[in-house]
């Protein structure tokens, strides 16, 4: 059996060679992109000068405790490079993403980024995405509804619970729809049928803003870009 949580640290450590001196650096969420935050930490702690803009409250806490300084939005209107982790990667390095509930500030960070990295273990490449449940970010008021209108495009919707059994609420107080296409061929096509039914804040399909993922596998590394690798 793999050991998984090597592959994630390898990931993470080659995605380090794209970061540069002086970069605004988005910090994605998960565990993989944690592994990222404690090395670029490392580095930064040797005096290697970087600012971060972290994807989710937990994410902001670790990169404090390894002494990565922070900005925001207030300072700073694009991000040079982010490294963020993903649940499924296709062959168009489209994703999903939010498996941890981070999708809104994850895809604001990777919308307003340059070059999109994804860290993953070996696990998470796919033919076609869907297998994972695509979370869908809904405002709670009104949820159902919504359930409703992406049963009809196809997926069996779950409302996301917390262990003791009440809605997850995600950071902007809003609950979280599981939906299980098993397959999706057109990313792009859902994502637009998604954003059109009121009461979707977002969801976790990153269609077209990833340039490049770096897997983790056994004791090594493979890079996957549009071009056919690096
Ligand atoms: C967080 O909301 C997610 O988008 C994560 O990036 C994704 O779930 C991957 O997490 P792991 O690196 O823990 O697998």
């Amino acid at each position: 059996m793999p050991d998984y949580e090597k592959e994630k640290e390898l990931a993470a450590r080659g995605s380090l060679r794209y970061i540069q001196q002086g970069m605004t650096v988005g910090l994605g969420s998960g565990s993989t992109a944690a592994h990222f935050v404690r090395l670029l930490g490392e580095k930064v702690r040797n005096g290697f000068k970087i600012e971060g803009i972290p994807t989710s409250i937990r994410t902001s806490v670790l990169a404090r405790e390894h002494g990565i300084p922070l900005t925001d939005f207030s300072q700073k209107n694009r991000v040079d490079v982010t490294v963020d982790g993903a649940d499924e990667v296709d062959t168009a390095l489209n994703l999903i993403k939010g498996g941890g509930g981070a999708l809104l500030r994850e895809k604001i960070v990777a919308t307003a980024t340059d070059f999109l990295i994804i860290v993953a273990d070996s696990r998470k490449p796919v033919d076609t995405l869907g297998a994972f449940p695509l979370p869908v970010e809904v405002i709670p008021f009104g949820w159902e509804l919504v359930a409703e209108q992406i049963k009809g495009l196809g997926a069996a919707v779950k409302l996301r619970m917390t262990a003791t059994s009440h809605p997850f609420l995600t950071t902007h107080t809003n609950h979280i729809l599981d939906c299980r296409f098993e397959e999706i061929p057109d990313p792009e096509r859902l994502s637009e049928s998604l954003r059109r039914i009121t009461g979707v804040v977002e969801h976790g399909l990153f269609v077209g803003l990833t340039k490049l993922v770096v897997i983790g596998r056994g004791d090594g590394t493979e890079i996957l870009t549009l071009e056919g690798g690096s």
